[in-house]
């Protein structure tokens, strides 16, 4: 178990089973709230009115603090209170399945994976699965989806986000947590905003610098998605924002989350990241976690000393108690064990459809993939393809599968079908295995986890010897990048294919085979630029990355490259199908607002079946002061040989529209604005356009700051302070810190390890 996810788990109290029972038999009578069908909001004044203080402080914060490792586990809990008849409520890790340490799960690709795969559809069977099987394991909430954008790749947790851009990750995150909830589940989106870095997080140093309007366009973009998607919680990360720490920040929590986009749910910090007590409720964070310090005696003090009203700590219980209601929690039975074991075949395949929908093929040079027949032997090169394999990143993100199917294991199994041989070498005779072979298929890997950013984007010296050595001895090579996201090829010329399968799961193997041998179509299309060398990267200097100075602006990911007018190695949407594509048709109806609608018609010119991933871009006019392009919208259509299908983008209120910072509000502007379709953000075949007639404000300025909340950051004297009250809780939020400096030694990927096919002799 790794020291992060230890660090975070917490100890289920024993079920005090029969007493509880009784406690209960007794409460049932005096709880009118439960299998009410009074509204909502009714049962939680009912509720409310009942609740000592020390009830209602019991039901703001968490009741375990970690390193707990007896009984089962997960990352937080809230105890039950059963004079109340108000359920347990347990908090389990995370984006990509179950973390924190269980098994019996699925281990499913991680999010940049399913990013890849433009499937809004896929991406919420994604959230449903997590939900079922966190069920499944007796916890309430999953703690995802994650919505930080991708804004640097060496960021630790790059292959935790959805990309680099926030229409597709509002989009598919938005989807994740109709997945997750539809299953009866709370999702908690995470971490707002602008957390991009692992370098010192949690301490003052790391702090976000962003402008008003990035923070609307890019940043906050994706979080309005999920709390239009109804999330029942989202989580304030570990960094500052504009120099006061985003769990304590009145204009991120209250003014916008609340206010602008308003979130009627719950706010929870980070573990160990609530810092402070008076200024953080008056801020508008509602749930303390794991522990209790500065939501159990400093608020009760807060409250007796007036520094915090009575209202805002019912406000911040009815946060908690409102989804509570909502997704019948009182009425439960309980969901399941922590011990059961909860993946099956089901779940499995969600694992490989998308792997396979999110492997994204970069270079097929030649047509020489996908392999058939006259492919008579394969040599599988490098350790990432055996033991070495990555199925899923590191820190609470980390899941661990029972098997991981490796690329070895896949590959030899198609290849008997297809009567080739495969061989298998660990990289140390990679020219010498490669010459003597049809075709080479070699493995890279670079590992990224929570907790630790990456110093830079290249794979080991070693890996990229590796494939040199191979693509000097076998002109049919094939890179395959188990990596968290972009990475530099130094020897892209001399290979013929690339294909990034990310960290794709325990399904991994089998998605790959069927990827290389074309009995499914290559879906991905890249969520993240991969630049040519890492000094093109938008926050390339060390005052943006990690230095937290976000003055790159607007100017994330493609956005960037595209300003800036530099070659991306490959572009933002870029990835190739086994069959061609043509475009025709662009028809755009209305007049910028958000009836507008663009469609096009898009043709499999191939003799294969395939997908595609039909993209919409918006140019705004140059008085707008936008980047040169816009993500705007998407469609997967999957085509048979000479089908057409119509694809169609439906603009909303922001497709258009730009964040107006004097006005504090979203200003849709007079002019002329382009509107490009195609396969990539760098090939956009149609273009139509739509004028808007007058500049008009298209959202509500963001709200005033509520009464008693806090401007600033809290005086030093009264950090000083909220550090000594609460001394155990320091320790862990500086640990948190600390870790960054050094990391974190891996988790382990699968319950039974991969093993080298070497060997197996
Ligand atoms: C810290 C991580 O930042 C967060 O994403 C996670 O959910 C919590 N730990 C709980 O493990």
């Amino acid at each position: 178990m790794s020291l992060i996810a230890a660090s975070v788990l917490v100890t289920v109290p024993a079920a005090h089973a029969a007493e509880t029972a009784d406690a209960a038999a007794e409460a049932d009578s005096q709880c009118p709230w439960v299998g009410s069908d009074a509204p909502v909001e009714q049962r939680i004044d009912q509720l409310l009115s009942r609740m000592r203080l020390d009830e209602k402080l019991d039901l703001v914060h968490g009741s375990a603090m970690p390193f707990q490792f007896v009984g089962p586990t997960y990352a937080g809990m809230i105890s039950e209170n059963p004079r109340l008849c108000i359920p347990q409520l347990g908090l389990s890790d995370g984006p990509a399945g179950v973390g924190n340490g269980h098994t019996g799960v699925t281990q499913l690709p991680s999010p940049m994976a399913l990013a890849a795969s433009w499937d809004a559809e896929l991406a919420s069977r994604y959230g449903a699965t997590i939900a079922r099987e966190a069920r499944g394991k007796g916890a309430d909430v999953v703690l995802g989806p994650t919505i930080d954008l991708l804004r640097d790749p060496r960021a630790g947790r790059s292959f935790e986000t959805l990309g680099e851009d926030p229409h597709l990750t509002g989009e598919l995150a938005a989807a994740q947590v109709g997945g997750i909830q539809g299953e009866g589940a709370l999702a908690q989106s995470k971490h707002i905003a602008a957390y991009n870095q692992e370098t010192l997080r949690n301490l003052p140093a790391n702090d976000s610098i962003v402008d008003e309007r990035t923070l609307q366009e890019v940043y906050l973009s994706p979080v309005r998605d999920v709390v239009d998607a109804g999330t029942a919680s989202v989580m304030c990360g570990y960094n500052r924002l504009n120099g006061v720490h985003a769990c304590n920040n009145t204009y991120l929590l209250s003014q916008v989350l609340k206010g602008q986009f308003g979130f009627d749910g719950f706010v929870t910090s980070d573990w160990f990241a609530t810092q402070a007590s008076h200024a953080a409720a008056n801020a508008g964070m509602d749930l303390q976690m794991p522990g209790g310090c500065h939501y159990g005696p400093r608020l009760r003090h807060g409250i007796n000393s007036g520094a915090v009203t009575t209202a805002r700590l019912d406000d911040m219980v009815s946060r908690i108690l409102r989804p509570m209601f909502r997704f019948g929690l009182f009425e439960r039975d309980g969901n399941g064990s922590p011990d059961d074991a909860v993946t099956g075949p089901e779940h499995a395949a969600v694992a490989r459809e998308v792997a396979e929908k999110g492997m994204t093929l970069l270079k097929n040079g030649d047509g020489m993939l996908p392999l058939g027949g006259e492919t008579g032997s394969i040599a599988v090169i490098g350790e990432a393809a055996g033991e070495r394999v990555i199925g899923s990143g590191g820190g609470s993100p980390h899941v661990i599968a029972p098997e991981i199917v490796t690329p070895f294991e896949g590959i030899a199994e198609r290849a008997r079908e297809a009567g080739a041989e495969v061989s298998f070498d660990d990289g140390s005779q990679a020219g010498e295995a490669a010459g003597a072979a049809d075709v080479a298929v070699v493995v890279a890997r670079q590992w990224s986890t929570e907790s630790k950013d990456n110093k830079d984007i290249r794979l080991s010296e070693k890996d990229n010897e590796m494939i040199a050595k191979a693509a000097a001895a076998n002109e049919n090579t094939v890179v395959v990048l188990n990596t968290a996201g972009p990475v530099e090829m130094p020897w892209l010329d001399e290979v013929a294919g690339v294909v990034a399968a990310w960290y794709p799961g325990q399904e991994y193997g089998d998605a790959l085979a069927s990827v290389l041998y074309g009995d499914a179509d290559p879906g991905g299309r890249l969520p993240a630029t991969f630049p040519v060398s890492q000094a093109d990267l938008p926050a390339a200097s060390p005052d943006r990355f990690p230095g937290g100075a976000y003055d790159e602006g607007l100017a994330v990911g493609y956005r960037w490259y595209d300003r800036e007018d530099i070659e991306p190695l490959f572009p933002f949407g870029h990835g190739l199908s086994y069959t061609t594509f043509e475009y025709s048709g662009l028809e755009v109806r209305g007049d910028g607002g958000p009836d507008t609608t663009v469609t096009a018609r898009v043709t499999n010119t191939g003799s294969r079946a395939g997908s595609e991933v039909a993209q919409l871009y918006v140019t705004h006019p140059e008085s707008a002061g936008e980047p040169p392009k816009r993500l705007e919208g998407f469609q997967r259509v999957e085509l048979e040989p000479g089908e057409s299908a119509r694809v169609r983008f439906a603009l909303d209120e922001r497709s258009l529209a730009h964040w107006d910072a004097d006005a504090d509000r979203w200003v849709r502007g007079e002019g002329d604005y382009t509107l490009s379709v195609g396969g990539s953000s760098r090939d956009l075949p149609l273009t139509g356009d739509v004028a808007v007639a007058e500049t008009a404000p298209v959202s509500e300025p963001t709200p005033a700051p509520p009464p008693g909340a806090p401007e600033g950051d809290d005086p030093a004297w009264t950090k000083i302070g909220n550090v000594a009250r609460c001394p155990a809780e320091s320790l862990y939020a500086g640990m948190i810190g600390a870790i960054s400096l050094f990391g974190l030694p891996p988790g382990e990927q699968a319950t039974r390890p991969p093993r080298s096919p070497a060997d197996d002799g």
